[in-house]
C-alpha cells in the first residue's frame, strides 16, 4: 500500500466538478497510483478479460461508478466506491455520512469469517443414531476438511466446527444436514467450502451408511456477521421547517412500520441494499449471495422484519444500528480479475475482508437513514427531482454553473420539464 496516503473523505463541492476534475481530486485525496486510476478511467473490464470470466461472452455491461464521501468508519476516513444505476443513492449515503460524522462516524465490527457448508444425508433409518455417529467422528471429519486447502490453512483459516441438524419434517421425510463451519479468512469462501463439503461426503456415507446428496455452501452466512452503529446529534437532523426532534421521531416511526409489517420491511431493507449492493458490486463481489443472506437473515425469527434498528439515546440523539451477514472477499474471483474492483479496494485502503464488510454495512446503515429521513419529511421525490432536474437542464442546453441554477429554479417551482428549462435559460439570456 505504498502509494496510499491517509485520505480524507471530505471533498466539499465534489459533485459540482467535471468528471475529469473529480478523478483528479480523488487521485489527490487517495494518493492512488496513476496506473490504477488509468484503469478506472478506461472504464474497467475489457471484453478480452470478460471472456475468461463467464461463458458465451459477447461484451461487457457498464454501470455508473460514483464515490460516496464523508464516511468516517472506526476513526478512519474512507472514500467509498459505489456502482449503481439509481440516482440519489450516492448523494443520500454521502449526506448521511456527513451527519453521522458529527457524532463520531460509524463504529463497525465483524465476527470471524466463518462460512457454513451444508451436506444433506438421506436414506437413514434412524436419523438420531446417525447424528450421534457423525458427532462421534467430529474430530476426524474436521481434520479431513481442514487439510483440503493448505494455502487457506497457512493463512490461519480452515475447518472450525461441525454441527449435525435433524430435519424432521420435509416432503421426503426426515434426514440429516451436516453443517461444516469453515474460516475462509479474506476470501468469499464458496470454493473452499464447496470443495471441503465434497471431500467429506464419502466419509460421511461410510460412517452413517446413508447417501449424501447436496454438498454446498449456505448463503445464510449467520456466522459471518458485520455490524455498524452511529449516533446522529439531534441538532444535525434539523433542516428547513423540520426541527431535529421531529426528524428523529419520524425516522423511528418509519422504522417501527418496517419492524411490524413485512410489506414495508421488504422496501425498507431494499433501501439498505441500495447502499450495500453498490459497494459489493464495485468490489467485484457476489451481490446475489449478499442479497440472499440479507433477506434470509431478516426472516430468521420466522417473521420477515427490518434489518436495522433506530432509537434515541439518553441525550435525545438518534441512534441506529445494522447487523447482517456479509460474505465478501478481497482475494479470488472477480475481486482480483476486474480492474475496477481492484481499484475500488485500493481506494478504500482495505487490508482485510472484515474491514470491507464493516464499510459495506456502514453504507447500508447510512442509506437506510437517507431513505427514512426523506420519506418521513419531504418525501422521496424531492431528492430524486433535484438530480432529474440537472439532467433536464443539461438536455435543455445548460452548461457549467447554469446546470445547477436552472435545476434549482425548476425544483423550487416544482416544474421539472424541458420546456421550462429552456424558458429559464432564455430568461437568463443564455
Ligand atoms: C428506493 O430505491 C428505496 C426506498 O424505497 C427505500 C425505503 O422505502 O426505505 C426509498
Amino acid at each position: 500500500m505504498e502509494n496510499i496516503k491517509e485520505p480524507t473523505s471530505r471533498l466539499p463541492g465534489f459533485h459540482r466538478l467535471t468528471l475529469e476534475a473529480r478523478r483528479a481530486q480523488l487521485m489527490a485525496a487517495a494518493g492512488a497510483s496513476g496506473l490504477e486510476w488509468a484503469d478506472l478511467a478506461a472504464a474497467g473490464l475489457g471484453a478480452e478479460a470478460a471472456d475468461h470470466m463467464i461463458e458465451n461472452v459477447v461484451g461487457t455491461f457498464a454501470l455508473p461508478l460514483g464515490v460516496a464521501l464523508n464516511f468516517l468508519i472506526n476513526g478512519r476516513d474512507v472514500l467509498v466506491p459505489m456502482a449503481i444505476e439509481e440516482p440519489s443513492v450516492v448523494a443520500g449515503a454521502s449526506f448521511m455520512a456527513k451527519l453521522a460524522r458529527a457524532g463520531g462516524g460509524f463504529r463497525a465490527t465483524s465476527s470471524g469469517p466463518e462460512m457454513i457448508g451444508q451436506i444433506q444425508v438421506l436414506d437413514l433409518p434412524d436419523v438420531q443414531k446417525s447424528r450421534q455417529e457423525l458427532l462421534d467422528h467430529r474430530n476426524e471429519l474436521l481434520a479431513e476438511a481442514d487439510s483440503v486447502d493448505p494455502v487457506l490453512k497457512g493463512l490461519g483459516g480452515g475447518a472450525r466446527n461441525l454441527e449435525v441438524r435433524v430435519i424432521e419434517a420435509s416432503p421426503i421425510g426426515a434426514f440429516l444436514v451436516v453443517h461444516l463451519l469453515y474460516d475462509v479468512r479474506d476470501a468469499m469462501g464458496a470454493n473452499a467450502v464447496n470443495t471441503a463439503c465434497e471431500r467429506l461426503a464419502p466419509r460421511i456415507e461410510a460412517i452413517t451408511g446413508g447417501r449424501v446428496h447436496l454438498r454446498i455452501l449456505s448463503n445464510l452466512a449467520d456466522h459471518r456477521l458485520a455490524t455498524s452503529r452511529c449516533t446522529i446529534p439531534v441538532k444535525e437532523l434539523a433542516f428547513g421547517d423540520f426541527p431535529g426532534e421531529k426528524v428523529r421521531d419520524g425516522i423511528i416511526e418509519a422504522w417501527a412500520f418496517a419492524v411490524a409489517d413485512r410489506y414495508r420491511a421488504a422496501t425498507h431493507n431494499k433501501g439498505i441494499m441500495n447502499g450495500v449492493d453498490a459497494v459489493v458490486i464495485a468490489t467485484g463481489n457476489d451481490w446475489r449471495a449478499i442479497e440472499a443472506g440479507a433477506h434470509a437473515f431478516a426472516a430468521r425469527s420466522g417473521r420477515y422484519t427490518s434489518l436495522s434498528t433506530w432509537g434515541k439515546d439518553a441525550s435525545g440523539n438518534l441512534v441506529g444500528s445494522l447487523e447482517m451477514p456479509m460474505a465478501v472477499g478481497i482475494v479470488g474471483g472477480a475481486t482480483k480479475v476486474h480492474p475496477m474492483a481492484k481499484a475500488s479496494l485500493r481506494l478504500m485502503g482495505v487490508q482485510t475482508a472484515a474491514e470491507l464488510a464493516q464499510i459495506i454495512v456502514s453504507v447500508g446503515l447510512a442509506q437506510n437513514m437517507a431513505a427514512l429521513r426523506a420519506l418521513s419529511t419531504e418525501g422521496i421525490q424531492r431528492g430524486h427531482m433535484s438530480l432529474h432536474a440537472r439532467q433536464v437542464a443539461i438536455a435543455a442546453g445548460a452548461t457549467g454553473d447554469l446546470i445547477d441554477e436552472v435545476a434549482a429554479r425548476m425544483v423550487n417551482e416544482n416544474v421539472v420539464r424541458i420546456d421550462r428549462a429552456e424558458m429559464i435559460l432564455h430568461e437568463l439570456g443564455k
